[in-house]
């Protein structure tokens, strides 16, 4: 297996490199289109461009590991390492001039993610962490909040893209999650969603629907950063499931109750 640091090292230096690029481009799109006959699910030449500023990197070091990229980049056709990668998490953000989006890159080593990146250019803010290692933030510790209960809780969520066509319940447990906490946000970018679970300034994130890449280099920071992932009813959380809920572990199971219809609906 190559050293971890390794794979981190290029994660981070491709992160950083196609980050700076989305930030000088935001403003400058010419054209974007949809993707997958959904009209809110917007594409660009940024988008593009930035994954393929960041499969170069990652080849140039690996050549020979496989690729999951959202724009549909490829490596090698199998490889023990797989790099999952989203060049523009927060497309819609970053199409409307909101600086709220960032790039992420998770790594996996025989289906376990290993290594995972997130890096927001307008803060200059990087996550990452290692599998065994922790998590970090421009280098420093970073840990889940402590927070004990809903009602003191800051969640967060996310809508998918097809929400009128497939509604899934998430205008339900909004609801739900509004009546029983703190307050909820929606950032627009699930990768810093929990990122910012992983430090403490959200206590927990959920979201139906999601892709490998939008999660891929959150999880393993937030697990790094001693939260807790899981799938809606409580089993292990994956990169693959069609269900997240990531939180600071004290409120997970009343986060799983509201989930679950017990509470609060
Ligand atoms: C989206 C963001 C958003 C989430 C959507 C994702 P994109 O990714 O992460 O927060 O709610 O479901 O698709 O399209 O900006 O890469
Ligand atoms: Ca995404
Ligand atoms: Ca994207």
């Amino acid at each position: 297996m190559n050293n971890t640091s390794q794979l981190l090292d290029v994660a981070t230096k491709a992160a950083t490199e196609a980050g700076k690029f989305l930030k000088q481009n935001i403003g400058r799109v010419t054209n974007v289109q949809t993707k997958g006959g959904q009209e809110r699910n917007l594409v660009s030449e940024i988008d593009r461009k930035s994954e393929e500023m960041i499969i170069r990197m990652i080849k140039q070091s690996f050549p020979s590991h496989s690729i999951l990229a959202e724009e549909g980049g490829t490596g090698a056709e199998s490889s023990d390492y797989r790099w999952v990668i989203d060049p523009l998490d927060g497309t819609t953000n970053f199409l409307h001039g909101i600086p709220l989006y960032c790039v992420t890159i998770g790594v996996e080593y025989r289906g376990e993610l290993v290594a995972g990146v997130v890096y927001d250019p307008n803060l200059d803010e990087l996550f990452t962490a290692e599998r065994g290692s922790g998590a970090f933030l421009n280098g420093n510790r970073i840990n889940v909040s402590r927070t004990g209960d809903l009602i003191h809780s800051m969640l967060v969520t996310g809508f998918p893209y097809d929400i009128a066509q497939n509604p899934d319940h998430a205008i339900e447990r909004f609801i739900a999650f509004l009546k029983a906490s703190r307050a909820v946000r929606r950032l627009g970018s699930a990768a810093l969603d929990l990122c910012y679970v992983a430090a403490g300034r959200f206590d927990g994130f959920w979201e139906v629907n999601l892709h490998p890449w939008d999660t891929a280099g959150g999880l393993l920071i937030i697990e790094e950063a001693g939260g807790r992932v899981t799938d809606f009813a409580g089993a292990k959380g994956s990169i693959y499931k069609n269900q997240i809920l990531a939180t600071n572990s004290i409120i997970h199971n009343a986060m799983l109750e509201v989930l679950a219809g017990q509470r609060y609906n």
